[in-house]
């Protein structure tokens, strides 16, 4: 029989002010059940996993998956529910959001009812979204319709991130989730085959009150992309679909460019080309590092020594694509068929060389915030956070 009965997965991104205070309030309203917790940072900058380490000190049911070089609450959930050998695993922000004291009653739930899955719901009856602004309500209910979630399970909130997971189903699904993005509950529901045996408990999403939402506009995105991932992930990778994108875009306003500067501009159409393709090429560069490669995002001095690795590595592809393109063209395929068929060949020759170079991950920065950690690490965590 495993120690623990419930599992709470907790990922966290800079909550160093929020995790001590969380821990304190599932203390309080767990105390009849048989729980672990289990805190899966991604290397913070502001040393929440360094802190966690420390409460372990004084709470052994807890424990810190502390990950480097990776990024994302989905993969970041999935990895600490693999982790544990508890029958229940609940999952929930580290930003007390989430409203704790459903806990008991979604974990009687799931166990007395025989469930798959019980979702904690701001928009039944007795949930609230509380302050949310009405853009994202919005775009919650659009993402609802769009990803065909009522065919698995007729969920109110199936973009919440507050839910208790039985293991033995999560473990069934969890070969097929995709782990990208946000939308872990949604990864899990559109991987599931057949209906879920499911309930929602409501509760009112509170406001945050110490640090700040790591959601920003690009993660629409994200949720975007968790869906293509779900339609084309066997085939292709997401990524370098999105590089495609970025480079097809590019292509556009190459040529708009290109008129332009011809038409316009009256410049020679050797200038024109070079100044267009310079400029596509930067464009490019910003499109994919804010994009297709956002959880690797590069900075400061980085980002121009990564523009410029971009640069060279399309430069060459460039050569590639003119030499290919031409000589098929020389042995008589039609010119708009070759002409593709070198930007396909620059095209696969980029991403593979920038996603190796450019986009490498650094060892680097790693260990900058190996270096923040020690200092958490060293400094005194507050007695309240301690002992209590
Ligand atoms: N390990 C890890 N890695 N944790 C992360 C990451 C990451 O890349 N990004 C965010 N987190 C953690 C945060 O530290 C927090 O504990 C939790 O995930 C939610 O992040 P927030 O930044 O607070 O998200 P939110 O409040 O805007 O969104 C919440 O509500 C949405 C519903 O509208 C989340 O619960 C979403 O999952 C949910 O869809
Ligand atoms: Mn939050």
């Amino acid at each position: 029989m495993p120690p623990y009965d419930l599992c709470i997965v907790i990922p966290t991104l800079d909550e160093r002010e929020n995790i001590g205070l969380l821990l304190e309030k599932l203390r309080s309203v767990l105390a009849s059940i048989r729980y672990e917790v289990i805190v899966v940072d991604d290397d913070s900058p502001d040393g929440t996993a360094a802190f966690a380490k420390r409460l372990t000190r004084t709470q052994d049911n807890l424990r810190v998956l502390h990950r480097i070089g990776r990024r994302g609450l989905s993969s970041a959930c999935i990895e600490g529910m693999l982790a544990t050998s508890a029958p229940y695993i609940a999952v929930m922000d580290a930003d007390l959001q989430h409203d704790e004291t459903i806990l008991p009653e979604m974990y009687h739930r799931i166990r007395s009812q025989d469930l798959d899955l019980v979702v904690g719901s701001r928009n039944i009856d007795g949930g609230s979204m509380g302050e949310f602004s009405r853009w994202r309500l919005r775009l919650s209910h659009l993402g609802r319709r769009l990803s065909g979630v009522e065919r698995h399970a007729s969920l109110t909130d199936p973009m919440s991130g507050f839910f208790v997971i039985r293991r033995s189903f999560f473990e069934r699904v969890a070969h097929r989730l995709t782990g990208r993005g946000f939308k872990i509950l949604l990864d899990i529901v559109l991987s599931s085959d057949g209906r879920i045996r499911v309930s929602e408990v409501p509760y009112r999403f509170r406001l945050r009150q110490h640090g700040h939402s790591k959601l920003d506009l690009i993660v629409g995105l994200e949720y975007l992309e968790l869906i293509l991932d779900k339609l084309i992930g066997d085939y292709v990778s997401v990524r370098f679909v999105l590089f495609t994108l970025v480079g097809t875009l590019g292509t556009v306003i190459h040529l708009l460019l290109l008129g332009a500067m011809l038409k316009i501009e009256r410049l020679s159409f050797v200038d024109s080309q070079t100044c267009a393709t310079g400029i596509v090429m930067i464009l490019n560069y910003v499109m994919n590092n804010s994009l297709t490669y956002r959880d690797r995002r590069r900075r400061g001095a980085s980002f121009l020594l990564g523009m410029l690795t971009f640069c060279i590595a399309c430069s060459l592809g460039v050569v590639a694509n003119v030499g290919i393109s031409s000589e098929a063209f020389r042995h008589g395929m039609p010119w708009a068929l070759a002409g593709v068929t070198g930007l396909l060949f620059s095209g696969i020759w980029n991403y593979g060389v920038t996603a190796n170079t450019t986009w490498r991950q650094s060892r680097r920065s790693a260990e900058h915030r190996a270096q923040a950690a020690a200092l958490v690490e060293d400094s005194t965590v507050p007695d309240t956070a301690l002992h209590s």
